[in-house]
Protein backbone atom coordinates (compact mmCIF):
# COMPACT_ATOMS: atom_id res chain seq x y z
CA UNK A 1 0.00 0.00 0.00
CA UNK A 2 1.53 3.02 -1.16
CA UNK A 3 0.35 6.24 1.36
CA UNK A 4 -0.33 9.84 -0.17
CA UNK A 5 -2.50 12.32 2.04
CA UNK A 6 -5.91 13.72 2.03
CA UNK A 7 -6.12 17.12 2.83
CA UNK A 8 -9.70 18.51 5.18
CA UNK A 9 -9.63 22.37 5.63
CA UNK A 10 -13.23 23.65 7.06
CA UNK A 11 -13.34 27.45 7.83
CA UNK A 12 -16.28 27.05 10.39
CA UNK A 13 -14.14 24.45 12.26
CA UNK A 14 -11.39 26.54 11.87
CA UNK A 15 -8.77 23.57 10.95
CA UNK A 16 -7.10 21.89 8.29
CA UNK A 17 -5.88 18.60 8.58
CA UNK A 18 -4.21 15.77 6.40
CA UNK A 19 -5.43 12.11 6.74
CA UNK A 20 -3.72 9.62 4.79
CA UNK A 21 -4.93 8.23 1.38
CA UNK A 22 -4.49 4.02 1.22
CA UNK A 23 -4.42 2.65 -2.21
CA UNK A 24 -5.21 -0.82 -2.19
CA UNK A 25 -4.52 -3.53 -4.79
CA UNK A 26 -7.31 -2.73 -6.61
CA UNK A 27 -10.36 -0.25 -6.52
CA UNK A 28 -10.71 3.27 -5.38
CA UNK A 29 -8.39 4.85 -2.59
CA UNK A 30 -9.58 4.86 0.78
CA UNK A 31 -9.05 7.83 2.88
CA UNK A 32 -7.80 6.70 6.36
CA UNK A 33 -10.59 8.74 9.06
CA UNK A 34 -8.96 7.08 11.92
CA UNK A 35 -7.74 10.78 13.32
CA UNK A 36 -10.29 12.72 12.10
CA UNK A 37 -12.30 13.38 15.42
CA UNK A 38 -9.25 13.82 16.95
CA UNK A 39 -7.88 16.08 14.28
CA UNK A 40 -10.82 18.16 13.11
CA UNK A 41 -13.17 17.59 16.24
CA UNK A 42 -15.77 16.12 14.03
CA UNK A 43 -17.36 13.10 12.49
CA UNK A 44 -18.79 11.36 8.95
CA UNK A 45 -21.83 10.78 8.60
CA UNK A 46 -22.44 8.13 6.45
CA UNK A 47 -25.82 5.95 6.64
CA UNK A 48 -25.70 2.74 4.71
CA UNK A 49 -21.88 2.92 4.67
CA UNK A 50 -22.18 4.05 0.78
CA UNK A 51 -18.79 5.95 1.30
CA UNK A 52 -17.42 3.84 4.28
CA UNK A 53 -14.47 1.05 3.89
CA UNK A 54 -15.14 -0.33 7.31
CA UNK A 55 -12.00 -2.62 7.30
CA UNK A 56 -8.93 -3.92 5.19
CA UNK A 57 -9.64 -7.17 3.66
CA UNK A 58 -7.80 -9.47 1.46
CA UNK A 59 -10.49 -12.04 0.40
CA UNK A 60 -12.97 -10.71 -2.51
CA UNK A 61 -12.73 -7.79 -4.24
CA UNK A 62 -16.06 -6.22 -6.24
CA UNK A 63 -15.90 -3.46 -9.00
CA UNK A 64 -19.79 -2.91 -9.33
CA UNK A 65 -19.07 -0.43 -12.42
CA UNK A 66 -17.40 -3.19 -14.42
CA UNK A 67 -19.39 -6.28 -13.36
CA UNK A 68 -15.90 -7.65 -11.82
CA UNK A 69 -16.10 -10.28 -8.78
CA UNK A 70 -13.23 -11.81 -7.62
CA UNK A 71 -12.22 -14.77 -4.49
CA UNK A 72 -8.60 -13.92 -3.68
CA UNK A 73 -8.07 -12.43 -7.33
CA UNK A 74 -9.85 -15.27 -8.96
CA UNK A 75 -12.58 -14.22 -11.30
CA UNK A 76 -15.99 -15.54 -10.20
CA UNK A 77 -16.96 -16.93 -14.12
CA UNK A 78 -13.67 -18.85 -14.19
CA UNK A 79 -13.95 -20.25 -10.44
CA UNK A 80 -17.74 -21.41 -11.60
CA UNK A 81 -16.40 -23.34 -15.04
CA UNK A 82 -13.32 -24.96 -13.46
CA UNK A 83 -13.66 -25.30 -9.54
CA UNK A 84 -16.54 -26.57 -6.96
CA UNK A 85 -17.59 -25.01 -3.90
CA UNK A 86 -15.60 -27.37 -1.28
CA UNK A 87 -12.20 -25.78 -3.36
CA UNK A 88 -13.92 -22.21 -3.44
CA UNK A 89 -14.18 -22.80 0.35
CA UNK A 90 -10.61 -23.34 0.66
CA UNK A 91 -9.65 -20.79 -1.34
CA UNK A 92 -11.91 -17.90 0.61
CA UNK A 93 -11.02 -19.44 3.97
CA UNK A 94 -6.87 -19.98 3.46
CA UNK A 95 -6.03 -17.25 0.21
CA UNK A 96 -4.78 -20.20 -2.15
CA UNK A 97 -5.99 -22.73 -4.10
CA UNK A 98 -5.50 -26.00 -2.60
CA UNK A 99 -2.91 -28.55 -4.32
CA UNK A 100 -4.31 -31.79 -4.48
CA UNK A 101 -3.36 -33.40 -0.76
CA UNK A 102 -4.31 -29.97 1.50
CA UNK A 103 -7.61 -30.70 -1.00
CA UNK A 104 -8.58 -34.35 -0.17
CA UNK A 105 -7.60 -33.39 3.64
CA UNK A 106 -9.90 -30.51 3.76
CA UNK A 107 -12.42 -32.52 2.23
CA UNK A 108 -11.84 -35.61 4.44
CA UNK A 109 -11.99 -33.00 7.41
CA UNK A 110 -15.43 -31.64 6.31
CA UNK A 111 -16.98 -35.25 6.39
CA UNK A 112 -15.72 -35.75 9.78
CA UNK A 113 -17.00 -33.01 11.05
CA UNK A 114 -20.47 -33.47 9.13
CA UNK A 115 -22.77 -34.66 11.95
CA UNK A 116 -24.73 -32.66 15.02
CA UNK A 117 -24.66 -33.50 18.61
CA UNK A 118 -27.93 -35.86 19.10
CA UNK A 119 -29.17 -33.03 21.83
CA UNK A 120 -29.39 -30.59 18.73
CA UNK A 121 -32.71 -32.16 17.33
CA UNK A 122 -33.86 -31.53 20.77
CA UNK A 123 -33.64 -27.66 19.73
CA UNK A 124 -35.04 -28.17 16.30
CA UNK A 125 -37.97 -30.57 17.35
CA UNK A 126 -39.09 -27.92 19.31
CA UNK A 127 -40.13 -25.55 16.58
CA UNK A 128 -43.90 -25.52 15.75
CA UNK A 129 -43.92 -27.59 12.68
CA UNK A 130 -44.93 -24.40 10.72
CA UNK A 131 -42.36 -22.04 11.57
CA UNK A 132 -39.58 -20.36 8.40
CA UNK A 133 -36.85 -22.48 8.36
CA UNK A 134 -34.80 -19.01 8.61
CA UNK A 135 -36.14 -18.78 11.88
CA UNK A 136 -34.96 -22.30 12.52
CA UNK A 137 -31.59 -21.23 11.04
CA UNK A 138 -31.22 -18.55 13.30
CA UNK A 139 -31.88 -20.25 16.40
CA UNK A 140 -30.35 -23.29 16.01
CA UNK A 141 -26.89 -22.07 14.36
CA UNK A 142 -27.16 -19.93 17.53
CA UNK A 143 -27.54 -22.73 19.79
CA UNK A 144 -24.60 -24.34 18.35
CA UNK A 145 -22.65 -21.37 20.80
CA UNK A 146 -23.73 -23.71 23.91
CA UNK A 147 -22.01 -26.91 22.40
CA UNK A 148 -18.95 -25.61 20.99
CA UNK A 149 -18.15 -23.10 24.17
CA UNK A 150 -16.51 -24.14 27.40
CA UNK A 151 -13.33 -25.58 25.40
CA UNK A 152 -12.69 -23.01 22.57
CA UNK A 153 -9.99 -20.54 22.66
CA UNK A 154 -11.07 -17.96 20.00
CA UNK A 155 -7.32 -16.78 20.58
CA UNK A 156 -5.80 -19.95 19.51
CA UNK A 157 -5.55 -20.25 15.32
CA UNK A 158 -6.54 -24.21 15.33
CA UNK A 159 -9.26 -23.54 17.23
CA UNK A 160 -10.34 -20.80 14.99
CA UNK A 161 -9.75 -23.49 12.17
CA UNK A 162 -11.77 -26.30 13.20
CA UNK A 163 -15.11 -23.61 14.36
CA UNK A 164 -14.92 -22.43 10.60
CA UNK A 165 -14.54 -25.95 9.03
CA UNK A 166 -17.84 -27.21 11.60
CA UNK A 167 -19.82 -24.62 10.45
CA UNK A 168 -18.75 -25.07 6.66
CA UNK A 169 -19.61 -28.99 7.53
CA UNK A 170 -22.77 -28.57 9.84
CA UNK A 171 -24.55 -25.73 8.29
CA UNK A 172 -26.18 -28.44 5.32
CA UNK A 173 -27.30 -30.78 8.14
CA UNK A 174 -28.81 -27.92 9.95
CA UNK A 175 -30.57 -26.76 7.09
CA UNK A 176 -32.23 -30.29 6.01
CA UNK A 177 -33.01 -30.97 9.42
CA UNK A 178 -34.95 -28.07 9.35
CA UNK A 179 -36.50 -29.38 6.40
CA UNK A 180 -37.67 -32.25 6.90
CA UNK A 181 -39.13 -31.08 10.43
CA UNK A 182 -41.19 -29.05 8.87
CA UNK A 183 -42.87 -31.49 6.18
CA UNK A 184 -42.82 -33.64 9.58
CA UNK A 185 -40.31 -36.24 8.03
CA UNK A 186 -37.83 -38.54 9.56
CA UNK A 187 -34.31 -36.71 9.94
CA UNK A 188 -31.81 -38.23 7.21
CA UNK A 189 -28.22 -38.68 8.18
CA UNK A 190 -25.46 -37.48 6.88
CA UNK A 191 -23.66 -39.93 4.16
CA UNK A 192 -19.49 -39.97 3.96
CA UNK A 193 -20.03 -41.10 0.54
CA UNK A 194 -21.77 -38.66 -1.14
CA UNK A 195 -19.81 -35.04 -1.07
CA UNK A 196 -20.55 -31.91 -0.23
CA UNK A 197 -23.84 -30.84 -2.58
CA UNK A 198 -25.13 -34.60 -3.00
CA UNK A 199 -25.00 -35.70 0.44
CA UNK A 200 -27.24 -32.48 1.33
CA UNK A 201 -29.70 -33.05 -1.40
CA UNK A 202 -29.38 -36.86 -0.18
CA UNK A 203 -30.75 -34.77 3.21
CA UNK A 204 -33.54 -33.32 1.65
CA UNK A 205 -35.34 -35.81 -0.15
CA UNK A 206 -34.31 -39.17 1.17
CA UNK A 207 -37.16 -40.81 2.55
CA UNK A 208 -35.68 -43.69 4.00
CA UNK A 209 -39.47 -45.43 4.85
CA UNK A 210 -39.62 -45.46 1.31
CA UNK A 211 -36.88 -46.32 -0.08
CA UNK A 212 -38.35 -49.41 -2.47
CA UNK A 213 -40.54 -46.44 -3.98
CA UNK A 214 -37.98 -43.80 -4.85
CA UNK A 215 -34.98 -43.76 -7.24
CA UNK A 216 -32.49 -42.18 -5.64
CA UNK A 217 -31.01 -40.94 -8.85
CA UNK A 218 -33.87 -38.56 -9.35
CA UNK A 219 -32.73 -36.30 -6.94
CA UNK A 220 -29.06 -37.14 -6.76
CA UNK A 221 -28.76 -36.82 -10.45
CA UNK A 222 -25.01 -35.38 -11.28
CA UNK A 223 -26.86 -32.00 -13.31
CA UNK A 224 -29.01 -31.32 -9.82
CA UNK A 225 -25.89 -31.72 -7.97
CA UNK A 226 -23.50 -29.31 -10.49
CA UNK A 227 -25.84 -26.77 -10.35
CA UNK A 228 -26.78 -26.61 -6.51
CA UNK A 229 -23.10 -26.14 -6.30
CA UNK A 230 -22.60 -23.76 -9.25
CA UNK A 231 -25.02 -21.54 -6.81
CA UNK A 232 -22.98 -22.39 -3.61
CA UNK A 233 -19.75 -20.95 -5.34
CA UNK A 234 -21.72 -17.49 -6.95
CA UNK A 235 -23.02 -16.95 -3.04
CA UNK A 236 -20.06 -17.76 -1.37
CA UNK A 237 -18.89 -14.15 -0.61
CA UNK A 238 -19.40 -10.42 -1.70
CA UNK A 239 -16.89 -8.72 0.54
CA UNK A 240 -18.48 -6.62 3.41
CA UNK A 241 -22.83 -6.87 2.76
CA UNK A 242 -25.07 -6.67 5.47
CA UNK A 243 -24.79 -10.23 6.78
CA UNK A 244 -21.15 -10.45 6.43
CA UNK A 245 -20.36 -6.81 8.58
CA UNK A 246 -23.15 -8.17 11.24
CA UNK A 247 -20.38 -11.48 11.47
CA UNK A 248 -17.86 -8.65 11.81
CA UNK A 249 -19.10 -6.51 14.18
CA UNK A 250 -20.18 -9.24 16.52
CA UNK A 251 -16.31 -11.09 16.06
CA UNK A 252 -15.38 -7.57 16.95
CA UNK A 253 -16.20 -8.30 20.42
CA UNK A 254 -14.81 -11.64 20.67
CA UNK A 255 -17.90 -13.24 20.41
CA UNK A 256 -18.62 -17.00 20.30
CA UNK A 257 -18.09 -17.52 16.50
CA UNK A 258 -21.86 -19.74 16.39
CA UNK A 259 -23.29 -17.01 17.98
CA UNK A 260 -21.46 -14.48 15.38
CA UNK A 261 -22.02 -16.44 11.86
CA UNK A 262 -26.34 -16.53 13.97
CA UNK A 263 -26.38 -12.83 13.52
CA UNK A 264 -25.36 -12.99 9.92
CA UNK A 265 -28.19 -15.56 9.28
CA UNK A 266 -30.62 -12.91 10.37
CA UNK A 267 -29.20 -9.76 8.99
CA UNK A 268 -29.23 -12.45 5.64
CA UNK A 269 -33.15 -13.11 6.07
CA UNK A 270 -33.85 -9.72 5.10
CA UNK A 271 -35.67 -9.14 1.62
CA UNK A 272 -33.40 -6.36 0.66
CA UNK A 273 -30.83 -9.44 1.02
CA UNK A 274 -30.65 -12.77 1.27
CA UNK A 275 -33.98 -12.80 1.11
CA UNK A 276 -34.71 -11.60 -2.37
CA UNK A 277 -34.71 -15.07 -4.46
CA UNK A 278 -37.90 -16.26 -2.06
CA UNK A 279 -39.32 -12.88 -2.76
CA UNK A 280 -38.62 -12.91 -6.45
CA UNK A 281 -40.76 -15.94 -6.80
CA UNK A 282 -43.36 -15.22 -4.57
CA UNK A 283 -43.73 -11.66 -7.07
CA UNK A 284 -43.55 -13.80 -10.07
CA UNK A 285 -46.36 -16.42 -8.83
CA UNK A 286 -48.42 -12.70 -7.35
CA UNK A 287 -47.88 -11.68 -11.53
CA UNK A 288 -49.05 -15.01 -13.10
CA UNK A 289 -48.85 -14.08 -16.38
CA UNK A 290 -46.71 -12.38 -18.62
CA UNK A 291 -49.43 -10.28 -19.83
CA UNK A 292 -49.80 -8.55 -16.31
CA UNK A 293 -45.94 -7.46 -16.35
CA UNK A 294 -46.80 -3.84 -17.74
CA UNK A 295 -48.95 -3.40 -14.16
CA UNK A 296 -46.66 -4.56 -12.44
CA UNK A 297 -43.59 -2.29 -13.82
CA UNK A 298 -45.97 0.53 -13.34
CA UNK A 299 -45.69 -0.40 -9.79
CA UNK A 300 -42.60 -0.47 -9.37
CA UNK A 301 -42.14 2.89 -10.69
CA UNK A 302 -44.93 4.61 -8.44
CA UNK A 303 -42.96 6.42 -5.65
CA UNK A 304 -46.44 5.56 -3.40
CA UNK A 305 -46.48 2.26 -4.09
CA UNK A 306 -44.07 -0.18 -1.82
CA UNK A 307 -43.71 -2.28 -4.19
CA UNK A 308 -40.43 -2.93 -5.93
CA UNK A 309 -39.08 -5.28 -8.77
CA UNK A 310 -37.55 -7.92 -6.64
CA UNK A 311 -34.52 -9.59 -7.46
CA UNK A 312 -33.23 -5.91 -9.46
CA UNK A 313 -30.79 -3.37 -8.22
CA UNK A 314 -27.79 -4.07 -6.23
CA UNK A 315 -26.17 -1.63 -4.16
CA UNK A 316 -22.67 -2.03 -5.88
CA UNK A 317 -23.66 -3.87 -9.18
CA UNK A 318 -24.97 -0.88 -11.53
CA UNK A 319 -24.09 -1.75 -14.91
CA UNK A 320 -24.64 -5.95 -14.69
CA UNK A 321 -24.29 -8.48 -11.50
CA UNK A 322 -21.74 -11.07 -13.40
CA UNK A 323 -23.28 -13.57 -10.85
CA UNK A 324 -26.63 -13.30 -12.61
CA UNK A 325 -24.96 -13.74 -16.20
CA UNK A 326 -23.28 -17.10 -15.08
CA UNK A 327 -26.51 -18.00 -13.46
CA UNK A 328 -29.33 -17.40 -16.26
CA UNK A 329 -26.78 -19.26 -18.89
CA UNK A 330 -27.56 -22.11 -16.12
CA UNK A 331 -30.92 -21.60 -15.91
CA UNK A 332 -31.30 -21.82 -19.54
CA UNK A 333 -29.60 -24.88 -19.47
CA UNK A 334 -31.38 -26.45 -16.55
CA UNK A 335 -34.83 -26.05 -17.66
CA UNK A 336 -33.99 -26.80 -21.41
CA UNK A 337 -33.11 -30.61 -20.14
CA UNK A 338 -36.95 -30.58 -18.41
CA UNK A 339 -39.98 -31.94 -20.93
CA UNK A 340 -41.83 -28.98 -19.88
CA UNK A 341 -40.13 -24.89 -19.58
CA UNK A 342 -41.14 -23.69 -16.40
CA UNK A 343 -43.63 -21.08 -16.91
CA UNK A 344 -42.31 -18.91 -14.00
CA UNK A 345 -39.17 -18.96 -16.07
CA UNK A 346 -40.58 -17.53 -19.12
CA UNK A 347 -42.34 -14.91 -17.19
CA UNK A 348 -39.02 -13.90 -15.59
CA UNK A 349 -37.21 -13.47 -19.39
CA UNK A 350 -40.67 -11.73 -20.24
CA UNK A 351 -40.54 -8.98 -17.00
CA UNK A 352 -36.53 -8.76 -17.28
CA UNK A 353 -36.83 -7.86 -20.87
CA UNK A 354 -39.70 -4.93 -20.20
CA UNK A 355 -37.65 -3.46 -17.09
CA UNK A 356 -34.52 -3.39 -19.09
CA UNK A 357 -36.26 -1.38 -21.70
CA UNK A 358 -37.80 1.05 -19.56
CA UNK A 359 -35.92 4.57 -18.90
CA UNK A 360 -36.91 4.57 -14.92
CA UNK A 361 -34.65 0.92 -14.89
CA UNK A 362 -32.16 2.48 -17.39
CA UNK A 363 -31.39 5.65 -15.39
CA UNK A 364 -31.36 4.33 -12.33
CA UNK A 365 -28.98 1.32 -13.34
CA UNK A 366 -31.44 -1.17 -11.90
CA UNK A 367 -30.43 -4.62 -13.93
CA UNK A 368 -31.22 -8.25 -12.74
CA UNK A 369 -29.19 -9.34 -9.46
CA UNK A 370 -27.84 -12.61 -8.71
CA UNK A 371 -31.03 -13.72 -7.09
CA UNK A 372 -33.97 -13.06 -10.01
CA UNK A 373 -32.46 -16.08 -10.85
CA UNK A 374 -31.61 -18.24 -8.15
CA UNK A 375 -34.61 -18.92 -7.26
CA UNK A 376 -35.78 -20.50 -10.45
CA UNK A 377 -32.90 -22.97 -10.38
CA UNK A 378 -33.93 -23.93 -6.68
CA UNK A 379 -37.45 -24.73 -7.97
CA UNK A 380 -36.11 -26.37 -10.82
CA UNK A 381 -34.37 -28.63 -8.11
CA UNK A 382 -37.60 -29.05 -6.09
CA UNK A 383 -35.97 -26.83 -3.41
CA UNK A 384 -39.70 -25.15 -1.36
CA UNK A 385 -39.01 -21.31 -1.55
CA UNK A 386 -39.08 -20.61 2.44
CA UNK A 387 -35.89 -22.66 2.32
CA UNK A 388 -34.44 -20.32 -0.91
CA UNK A 389 -32.66 -17.83 1.48
CA UNK A 390 -31.31 -21.53 3.42
CA UNK A 391 -29.73 -22.60 0.50
CA UNK A 392 -28.02 -18.89 0.58
CA UNK A 393 -26.96 -19.51 4.32
CA UNK A 394 -25.42 -22.46 3.32
CA UNK A 395 -22.98 -20.96 0.58
CA UNK A 396 -22.28 -17.52 2.62
CA UNK A 397 -20.93 -19.30 5.46
CA UNK A 398 -17.87 -19.92 3.41
CA UNK A 399 -17.56 -15.91 3.31
CA UNK A 400 -18.61 -15.53 6.56
CA UNK A 401 -16.09 -17.84 8.67
CA UNK A 402 -13.54 -16.46 6.32
CA UNK A 403 -14.33 -13.09 7.28
CA UNK A 404 -14.22 -14.22 10.60
CA UNK A 405 -11.02 -15.68 10.75
CA UNK A 406 -9.24 -12.94 8.93
CA UNK A 407 -10.92 -10.16 11.42
CA UNK A 408 -9.31 -12.47 14.22
CA UNK A 409 -6.31 -12.75 12.77
CA UNK A 410 -5.76 -9.30 12.22
CA UNK A 411 -3.71 -7.61 14.99
CA UNK A 412 -5.29 -3.76 14.57
CA UNK A 413 -8.80 -5.36 15.21
CA UNK A 414 -11.09 -2.84 17.23
CA UNK A 415 -14.07 -3.68 18.44
CA UNK A 416 -16.83 -1.78 15.88
CA UNK A 417 -18.27 1.08 17.29
CA UNK A 418 -20.08 3.53 14.61
CA UNK A 419 -20.90 6.83 15.95
CA UNK A 420 -23.91 8.91 15.37
CA UNK A 421 -24.84 12.49 14.51
CA UNK A 422 -28.04 13.30 17.51
CA UNK A 423 -31.04 14.78 16.23
CA UNK A 424 -33.21 14.27 19.48
CA UNK A 425 -33.82 16.37 22.45
CA UNK A 426 -30.95 18.59 23.93
CA UNK A 427 -30.29 18.95 27.07
CA UNK A 428 -33.80 19.06 29.24
CA UNK A 429 -35.01 18.86 33.17
CA UNK A 430 -36.55 16.67 34.84
CA UNK A 431 -39.86 18.42 36.26
CA UNK A 432 -40.96 16.04 39.22
CA UNK A 433 -45.35 15.89 39.10
CA UNK A 434 -47.36 14.30 40.83
CA UNK A 435 -48.91 11.75 37.76
CA UNK A 436 -47.93 8.66 39.36
CA UNK A 437 -49.69 8.65 42.32
N1 LIG B 1 -37.51 -1.69 -8.01
C1 LIG B 1 -37.87 -0.41 -8.24
N2 LIG B 1 -37.11 0.65 -7.94
C2 LIG B 1 -35.90 0.42 -7.37
C3 LIG B 1 -35.46 -0.88 -7.12
C4 LIG B 1 -36.30 -1.97 -7.46
N3 LIG B 1 -35.92 -3.22 -7.23
N4 LIG B 1 -34.23 -0.83 -6.54
C5 LIG B 1 -33.93 0.45 -6.45
N5 LIG B 1 -34.92 1.23 -6.97
C6 LIG B 1 -34.93 2.69 -7.12
C7 LIG B 1 -35.16 3.39 -5.78
O1 LIG B 1 -36.53 3.60 -5.53
C8 LIG B 1 -34.40 4.66 -5.99
O2 LIG B 1 -35.15 5.51 -6.81
P1 LIG B 1 -35.06 7.12 -6.62
O3 LIG B 1 -33.63 7.48 -6.93
O4 LIG B 1 -36.04 7.67 -7.59
O5 LIG B 1 -35.45 7.39 -5.18
C9 LIG B 1 -33.17 4.21 -6.81
O6 LIG B 1 -33.63 3.07 -7.55
C10 LIG B 1 -31.96 3.85 -5.98
O7 LIG B 1 -32.36 2.86 -5.03
P2 LIG B 1 -31.73 2.67 -3.58
O8 LIG B 1 -32.74 2.02 -2.70
O9 LIG B 1 -31.15 3.97 -3.13
O10 LIG B 1 -30.55 1.69 -3.89
P3 LIG B 1 -29.75 0.87 -2.80
O11 LIG B 1 -28.38 0.72 -3.34
O12 LIG B 1 -29.89 1.50 -1.45
O13 LIG B 1 -30.52 -0.53 -2.73
C11 LIG B 1 -31.21 -2.74 -3.16
C12 LIG B 1 -30.10 -1.67 -3.36
C13 LIG B 1 -31.55 -2.88 -1.66
C14 LIG B 1 -30.65 -4.08 -3.64
C15 LIG B 1 -32.45 -2.31 -3.97
O14 LIG B 1 -32.11 -2.19 -5.35
C16 LIG B 1 -33.62 -3.28 -3.80
O15 LIG B 1 -34.38 -3.16 -2.84
N6 LIG B 1 -33.74 -4.28 -4.73
C17 LIG B 1 -34.77 -5.29 -4.60
C18 LIG B 1 -34.36 -6.33 -3.57
C19 LIG B 1 -33.25 -7.26 -4.06
O16 LIG B 1 -33.30 -7.77 -5.16
N7 LIG B 1 -32.27 -7.50 -3.17
C20 LIG B 1 -31.18 -8.44 -3.46
C21 LIG B 1 -29.84 -7.74 -3.48
S1 LIG B 1 -28.60 -8.88 -4.03
C22 LIG B 1 -28.26 -9.83 -2.70
O17 LIG B 1 -28.44 -9.51 -1.57
C23 LIG B 1 -27.67 -11.15 -3.04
Amino acid sequence: MSNNSFKVSDDKLGKTASFPLLEGTLGHPTVDIQNLNRDMGCFTYDPGFTSTASCKSDITYINGDEGILLYRGYPIDQLAEHSNFLEVAYLLMNGELPSKAEYEKFESEITWYSKIHEKLRGFIEGFHYDAHPMAMMVGVVGSLSAFYHSELDVNDPEHRRISALRMLAKMPIIAAACYKHSIGDPFVYPRADLGYCKNFLNMMFARPSERFFIDEREYLNPAAARALDLLFILHADHEQNASTSTVRLASSTGANPYACIAAGIAALWGPAHGGANEAVLSMLAEIGDIKRVPEFIKRAKDKDDPFRLMGFGHRVYKNFDPRATIIRRTCHELLEKQASKDPLFELALGLEEVALKDSYFIERKLYPNVDFYSGIIYKALNIPVDMFTVMFTIARTAGWVSHWLELMADPSKRIGRPRQLYTGKPRRDYIATDRRG
